[in-house]
């Protein structure tokens, strides 16, 4: 399996190495993908060093897969011509997520829905991805009305810009900011940009991703999506109404048998999910799980999950996994 990963030196193209060595997906041949300026340099993979190439001469190297993540530029550009030459894309950016002829993929929510005829499959936003993890058995279970998400984001989400700044600012240094604002000791509510809804992008990707991913747009979403001084690690703070009662006992055991999902919730011992802990998981940390005692039908989750990974490589990974499994790469 001949693999190529697409912004193999930035932040979530490293973490893609490691999720494939970590795995030990079948890669027989790597070949590492970024811009021009990277051209020639050397990056190591399970022992082997490999050099870099630029996005038009991995095309002539046939990969069998190529897993982007170098930005939408790079993925509206290339992902097609990849396509072309008959190379399977999963793509990390936003460029085709809400193409309607590529499909949307979280595995453990909607696998079942790629077939031979999908080239470029999307990955989804990371705040979506860990959210909807939880959501599916909770919806196939009582059926989801409406949900309303408050993100507490971390800078790697942004980029290493931003991981730059938040460290300047600490050590009471000057230099490039990603965020229009001090991040440092600071929250910020805006990430991406602003619509003429007042929403950000942010925001509207995880209302519309969500609907697509869970193949239903009967669910109401409403998000607020904030900039936090955290390293790594997405939180989020879910209120979800069914359209049926629950017991909060069977929530528990709904959660606990979701496959890439983890309970951690024991109030009485201190437990909850914090990023800290989800740091280096692929797995998704669900806890204080408990009744919206204002309203029939309703919970609170606090949701948490490693944005580098499940967020971005590991769910990419994972349907790189899932098309081999299929026999479709
Ligand atoms: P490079 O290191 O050569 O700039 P991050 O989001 O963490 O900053 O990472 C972005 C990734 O996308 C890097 O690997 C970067 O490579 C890559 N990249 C950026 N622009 C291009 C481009 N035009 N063609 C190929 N790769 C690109």
């Amino acid at each position: 399996m001949k693999v190529a990963v697409v912004g193999a030196t930035g932040l979530v193209g490293s973490e893609i190495l490691t999720v494939l060595a970590e795995r030990n997906f079948p890669v027989t041949e790597l070949i590492p993908v970024a811009s021009e300026r990277s051209k020639g340099k050397e990056i190591e993979f399970k022992g082997k060093k490999y050099k870099i190439v630029t996005p038009a001469e991995a095309i002539a190297l046939r990969p069998d897969v190529a897993l982007f993540s170098a930005g939408g530029g790079t993925s509206t550009e290339y992902a097609p011509q990849y396509a072309e030459a008959g190379i399977t894309v999963v793509d990390n950016s936003s460029a085709w997520r809400m193409d309607p002829t590529k499909k949307l993929v979280v595995p453990e929510v909607n696998g079942q829905v790629l077939s031979a005829a999908d080239k470029i499959i999307a990955n989804p936003n990371c705040s979506t991805t860990q959210m909807v993890v939880v959501l599916q058995p909770l919806h196939a279970k009582y059926k989801i009305k409406r949900v309303v998400v408050s993100t507490y984001q971390s800078v790697t989400g942004t980029g290493v810009k931003a991981v730059n700044q938040l460290m300047d600012e600490r050590a009471g240094k000057d230099g490039e900011k990603a965020y229009p604002y001090q991040i440092d000791l600071n929250v910020i509510p805006h990430i991406d940009v602003f619509q003429d809804n007042g929403y950000t992008k942010e925001e509207m990707k995880m209302i519309q991703e969500t609907n697509k991913i869970m193949g239903d747009d009967s669910i109401r979403v409403t998000a607020t999506t904030v900039r936090i001084p955290v390293m790594g690690g997405h939180s989020e703070s879910v209120n979800i109404e069914f359209e049926n009662d629950f017991d909060l006992a069977e929530v528990r055991r709904l959660l606990t048998e979701q496959e890439g999902v983890i309970v951690v919730d024991d109030p009485a011992n201190l437990q909850y999910p914090m990023p800290k802990d989800a740091h280096g998981k692929d797995e998704v940390l669900v806890g204080r799980i408990r009744r919206d005692e204002s309203q029939d039908k309703t919970l609170n989750l606090w949701v948490v999950a490693d944005n580098l990974r499940k967020g971005a490589a590991t769910n990419a990974v994972q349907i790189a996994e899932l098309l081999l499994k299929k026999n479709l790469i």
